[in-house]
């Protein structure tokens, strides 16, 4: 079994061997095969590798039998019709193992089209045969190889004649030698790359029709009513077609208008127009021959047009103010309709004509104006104001608008009713009763600007408004050949802005705040408000909000922590927005404020409580006499050393109030009884000018409200401050004692020097005091 494959293998090497000098190889022809796309081919696979049947793959997929061929034994043939992929690969499979034997690259490649010619002039040739010749055509480039373009013609002078090579898909070239201007010829165009050459159909074409004109240029001139437009076409000889192009600039952009004209042989371009007055037109004309392209648009003339007096509408208006204590009113005169870019010397003189009854004739008065509008006193008589345009001193127009008397009756406009949406106005009124002729609408923001429209309806939209500007609007009748009295409207924003600043400000409480704030807008036209909101927070806590109605002014916040940093600030909405106010921050105090009264109250009832018991101490130590021969009677302080001194020191009765009353304990809590008591006779001498910087105050007093606990600086307590020492203690448990030899000076002023300090700090000597000493002291 083993040795027969063996030989197998053996012998099939052999012959495999031997296969080579024969032509057992395989392969695909062609190879790297460009075609056009949609065309058919065919791809050869040579199987005579392989004794087995053959099939092929398109980019990796397996194609239908059907599609290929086997010729004998040694070909298989694939067709492929309408091939339209840009690129595919094409492998010969051998059918038993599958294994790929051969492949090729099929690459498709489409052929120059809609190709279009024209002839035309050079810049400065107007006439005769067109010396050049422009093709363009379309080619769907699917390669990366570069492209040569070869355009050829074929015509009655030349045959296939190659006219010129192009990398772009246009090109231009002489037409001399080529063509004749009245018989057709074909163009071709040849695509060629390294790889391939793609043949465009041959397009036909008639000279006649891709003649395109010569570029044109125009005469305008301006006349008084009109444009009169000119120019000298070119191939004089032919019917053509021309159109001409009047661009209109004006300051809200340019406008285009395009007349045509058809001109018969031997006739030149010439147009009269009427445009708009005092504009600025661009000109320019192109023209055509039937059938063929048009030319290029020949060069723009810019011209501005003269005024045309036909065109002229003058809109004369005008405002009557109050009389004044004279009687004298002020008419302001106003109107439009000479356009401000009109050349020329324009002068506006003013009538103002008096119909005063009696008076024989008119009385006239003339004024010189500026260009828009002009002031004019007037009587409480009725009035006409004449208006007079003269361009060059030559009369232009004239107008004129009555001005009625101040006592005089006309019919009024009633019930004028404005509305604001969208930055529109709209306003209705009720017409009155008598016959009128229409109404004149005028309207301000400004007292200055005025705008003004006639209407014969009982409405009118006024547009082109400012934004959130109050308007004055007034409604007045017009009659055959009079105007009435004004009729104002209530006033009106054309619309509304957010909601005006916000000022805040806070009284901050222990546990609550209350915020107040003001708005004040700048506008006149804001939007009611609806609500405001206070949000607020402090630096580890969340965003909180307060929301109230637009009734309310101030709101106190609750429930805060006290002592605490917030920051705050207040949101109002309305309608049409909403604006907040700038961050404030506060904080919140540390002690309730409500308490302190009663802090005070009941510190001064212990005061009392204790002074009486003082007494009662006194009391008790003058039960116990000290021997008088035991006592210092020498160094008694002068009577202003003696404040600060405490009188209370009896050591054989360490137990008594007096005893207990300078303890450490009360000493931390600045327990303001126990200085008094302690100085009970000069304490208020000493609150008064005593500045012991070593004094701590409340909280409460550094928010400005001081709460006097300066008894407290009680000198027995600045000399405790230095007995309190652990050496001091000792040796004596009380720590306000006083040596009787310590030095006069000690007071509570001199104690805060160094050197007397240190001389306290000597060890305590024992003492006796008498009591009539105490009385002494008592009685300076
Ligand atoms: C070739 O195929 C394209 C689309 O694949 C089709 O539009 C066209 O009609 C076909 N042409 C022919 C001649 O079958
Ligand atoms: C242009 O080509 C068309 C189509 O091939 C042919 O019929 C015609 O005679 C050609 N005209 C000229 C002027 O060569
Ligand atoms: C294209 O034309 C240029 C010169 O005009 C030439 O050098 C180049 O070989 C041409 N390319 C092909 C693909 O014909
Ligand atoms: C002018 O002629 C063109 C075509 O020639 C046409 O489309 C256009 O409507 C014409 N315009 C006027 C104003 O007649
Ligand atoms: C009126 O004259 C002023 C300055 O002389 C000019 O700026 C303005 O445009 C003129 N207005 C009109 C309507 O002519
Ligand atoms: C013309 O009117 C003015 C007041 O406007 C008056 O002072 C003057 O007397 C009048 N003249 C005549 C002739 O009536
Ligand atoms: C003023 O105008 C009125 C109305 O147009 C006219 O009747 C009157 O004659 C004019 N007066 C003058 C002096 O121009
Ligand atoms: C609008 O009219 C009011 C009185 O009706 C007047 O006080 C105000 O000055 C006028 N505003 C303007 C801009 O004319
Ligand atoms: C005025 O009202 C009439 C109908 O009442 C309406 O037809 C017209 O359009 C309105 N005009 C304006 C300017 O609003
Ligand atoms: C808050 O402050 C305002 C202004 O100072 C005051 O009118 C109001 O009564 C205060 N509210 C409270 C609850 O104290
Ligand atoms: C708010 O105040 C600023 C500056 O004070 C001002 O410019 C702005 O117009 C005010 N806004 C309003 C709505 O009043
Ligand atoms: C007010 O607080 C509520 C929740 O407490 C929140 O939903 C709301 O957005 C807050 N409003 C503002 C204006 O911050």
């Amino acid at each position: 079994m083993y040795v027969l494959r063996v030989t197998c293998l053996f012998i099939l090497i052999i012959s495999a061997f031997k296969g080579q000098h024969v032509d057992n190889s395989c392969w695909v022809s062609p190879r790297d095969h460009y075609i056009e796309v949609g065309s058919d081919t065919e791809i050869v696979c040579q199987t005579s590798c392989v004794s087995d049947r053959v099939f092929w793959t398109l980019n990796n997929i397996r194609m239908d039998d059907s599609l290929s061929n086997t010729v004998n034994s040694s070909h298989t043939v694939l067709s492929l019709r309408n091939f339209t992929l840009q690129s595919a690969t094409l492998e010969c499979h051998e059918a038993h193992l599958q294994q790929v034997l051969a492949g090729t690259i099929v690459t498709t490649y489409t052929k120059p089209s809609n190709i279009s010619c024209f002839l035309h002039y050079e810049p400065q040739r107007r006439d005769g045969i067109p010396h050049l010749i422009t093709c363009k055509w379309e080619h769907m480039i699917t390669s990366s190889l570069s492209i040569n373009y070869t355009v050829y013609v074929s015509s009655v002078l030349v045959t296939r004649g190659e006219i010129c090579v192009s990398r772009e898909k246009t090109c231009t070239t002489n037409t001399s030698g080529i063509i004749v201007i009245n018989r057709k010829f074909n163009v071709t165009v040849i695509a060629k790359t390294t790889a391939w050459e793609a043949y465009s159909e041959p397009y036909e074409f008639i000279p006649l029709h891709i003649l395109k004109m010569p570029r044109l240029s125009v005469n305008v001139l301006s006349l008084a009513d009109h444009l009169k437009i000119e120019w000298n076409r070119s191939l004089q000889d032919k019917p053509c077609h021309c159109q001409v192009k009047f661009v209109k600039i004006v300051s809200s952009g340019e406008f285009e208008t395009v007349f045509n004209e058809t001109l018969n042989s031997k006739k030149n371009g010439r147009m009269l127009k009427e445009v708009e007055s005092c504009t600025n037109y661009n000109i320019a004309v192109r023209c055509a021959l039937e059938h063929a392209p048009w030319s290029e648009w020949g060069e723009e003339k810019t011209v501005l047009t003269q005024l045309n007096k036909n065109h002229i509408e003058l809109r004369l208006w005008r405002k009557i103010s109050k009389p004044d204590e004279y009687g004298v009113r002020n008419v302001r005169v106003m109107w439009t309709g000479i356009p401000s870019t009109c050349q020329g010397t324009f002068s506006y003189t003013l009538k103002k004509v008096s119909y005063r009854e009696n008076a024989s004739g008119e009385n006239v008065t003339e004024l010189l104006c500026s260009n828009t509008t002009c002031s004019v006193d007037v009587t409480e008589d009725a009035h006409s104001i004449n208006l007079t345009v003269l361009l060059n001193e030559a009369v232009l127009a004239e107008d004129s608008v009555y001005v009625p008397a101040t006592t005089e009756s006309l019919p009024e406009p009633t019930e004028i009713q404005p509305s604001a949406s969208d930055g529109v106005i709209s306003v209705r009124w009720t017409a009155p009763v008598q016959p009128v002729s229409g109404y004149m609408i005028d309207w301000t923001q400004d007292g200055t600007h005025f705008n003004w429209k006639e209407t014969k309806y009982t409405n009118m939209t006024l547009r082109d408004l400012l934004e959130k500007k109050q308007y004055n609007i007034t409604v007045t009748a017009l009659f055959e050949d009079k105007t009435g009295h004004g009729a104002e409207a209530p006033q009106i924003c054309s619309s509304l802005g957010g909601p005006g600043n916000i000022t805040v400000s806070v009284q901050a409480n222990h546990r609550s705040a209350n915020v107040t704030w003001v708005t004040k807008s700048e506008e006149k036209c804001s939007a009611p408000i609806l609500t405001f909101t206070i949000v607020y927070s402090h630096p580890k806590g969340p965003m909180q909000n307060v929301t109230v109605d637009s009734t309310n002014q101030d709101v106190v916040l609750e429930d805060l922590i006290p002592a605490t940093e917030y920051s705050l600030y207040v949101k109002a909405a309305s309608l049409t927005g909403t604006s907040r106010s700038g961050e404030r921050y506060f904080s919140t105090k540390r002690f309730d404020p409500r308490l302190i009264p009663g802090l005070i109250t009941s510190s001064a009832i212990i005061i009392v409580l204790v002074i009486i018991l003082g007494w009662c101490c006194t009391a008790q130590c003058k039960k116990k006499v000290p021997d008088p021969a035991l006592s210092s009677l020498a160094t008694w302080p002068p009577p202003g050393h003696q404040k600060g001194m405490c009188p209370f020191h009896d050591f054989s009765n360490s137990r008594s109030f007096c005893g207990r009353v300078y303890t450490e304990e009360m000493q931390i809590t600045h327990s303001p009884p126990a200085a008094r008591d302690c100085n009970a006779n000069t304490s208020n001498e000493q609150s008064n000018n005593h500045t012991d910087p070593t004094v701590i105050l409340s909280p409460e007093a550094q928010n400005g409200e001081p709460i006097d606990f300066q008894g407290t600086k009680c000198l027995c307590f600045g000399e405790s401050t230095v007995l309190l020492s652990p050496e001091n203690n000792k040796f004596n448990p009380y720590r306000s004692q006083i040596s009787v030899d310590s030095p006069p000076q000690r007071s509570c002023k001199h104690n805060k020097h160094a050197p007397v300090k240190q001389q306290e700090k000597s060890a305590p000597v024992m003492v006796y005091v008498t009591l009539n000493m105490f009385k002494q002291g008592q009685s300076r």
